[in-house]
């Protein structure tokens, strides 16, 4: 498959279409990008390498980090012990939503919301010892890349504020589902939200999610391939909010979006993807990133489907 050519046409199709959306200001930081960035990374399982625009610039990666937060927990805790405390099922509902968390006596609905990512990072808080730092290696050994670091200033940026967050976590303390102290949770959940990444670092770090758990560099298995299975399925069904369904029928790949603009995506056995455009539709997806997979998926015409 001509890949390369295949993404030089989705640039020139992104650039002619008026993509509306907004950078997201509510992580004050965030709102300092510049709109109009655009990249696109691809790695197929054979290491193969395509691109086009941004795709060297790293920008916050906010929610995507939740995938690799699931995977490292994965690593650590029993599973059923993990899925006694947070559901797999799609929520429907917006990534930071109280209204489904009460209703559900403090069990979110999915490891990809907001809420859902807190009682992760408080059962990584209870397994490691320096849970940043493990989290970082973690990332950067999945990545095969050891500059990834947080952004401090972003990550600054969302403690200042964080409200819903907050208000999340102290309610699932309430119910008994957050073991450890919630600032401590949320201050552990803010950083691994502020890791900066390009697009061509996000395509190397899940294309373990397309090559059955191995790490493409010398084929050691990261993850089993019983978690990589259902981390591509949470990933289907979960990774997109109350937008999931659409991203499914549009682009027809597991995938994980941020409010930082990004997008991956995984093709089992094939390749990852990874798009940035910081224009966010009023779901906090990024509208061009959508547009962009969607295009790669009908013009490849394979998809998961
Ligand atoms: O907790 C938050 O609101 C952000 N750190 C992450 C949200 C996010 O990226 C949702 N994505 N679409």
């Amino acid at each position: 498959m001509d890949y390369q050519g295949i993404l030089n046409v989705i640039e020139d199709k992104l650039v002619g279409e008026k993509l509306d959306g907004a950078v997201a200001t509510y992580i004050p930081e965030l709102a300092k990008v510049k709109p109009d960035k655009l990249g696109m990374h691809l790695t197929s399982v054979i290491g193969e390498e395509f691109h086009f625009g941004d795709s060297e610039e790293r920008f916050s990666i906010q929610s995507i980090s939740k995938v690799m937060s699931l995977a490292l927990a994965l690593l650590k805790e029993d599973d059923e012990k993990i899925w006694e405390r947070v559901d797999v099922e799609p929520s429907g509902d917006p990534f930071n939503s109280l209204v489904q968390l009460e209703y559900e006596h403090g069990i979110p609905r999915n490891p990809l919301i907001n809420s859902g990512a807190l009682v992760i990072c408080d059962i990584l808080m209870t397994h490691l010892k320096d849970p940043q730092k493990e989290y970082l290696d973690f990332v950067r050994r999945m990545a095969g890349n050891s500059t990834i670091n947080y952004n401090k200033k972003v990550a600054a940026s969302e403690k200042a504020g964080g409200y819903s967050n907050r208000a999340m976590i102290n309610l699932m303390k309430g119910y008994g589902n957050i073991q450890n102290d919630p600032e401590e949770v949320l201050n552990f959940y803010f950083d691994t939200c502020s890791l900066s990444m390009s697009c061509r670092e996000l395509a190397q770090t899940f294309v373990v999610f397309a090559n059955q758990g191995k790490l493409l560099k010398d084929e050691e298995q990261v993850l089993s391939e019983v978690h990589v299975k259902r981390m591509n399925a949470i990933m289907q069904t979960c990774g997109f909010y109350d937008e999931a369904g659409e991203f499914s029928f549009r682009v027809g790949l597991p995938g994980k979006s941020g409010v930082g603009g990004g997008i991956v995506a995984v093709y089992p056995n094939m390749y990852s993807v990874a798009v940035w455009s910081p224009k966010l539709n009023e779901k906090g997806n990024s509208t061009a990133g959508m547009r962009a997979l969607e295009l790669l998926t009908e013009i490849t015409g394979s998809s998961i489907f």
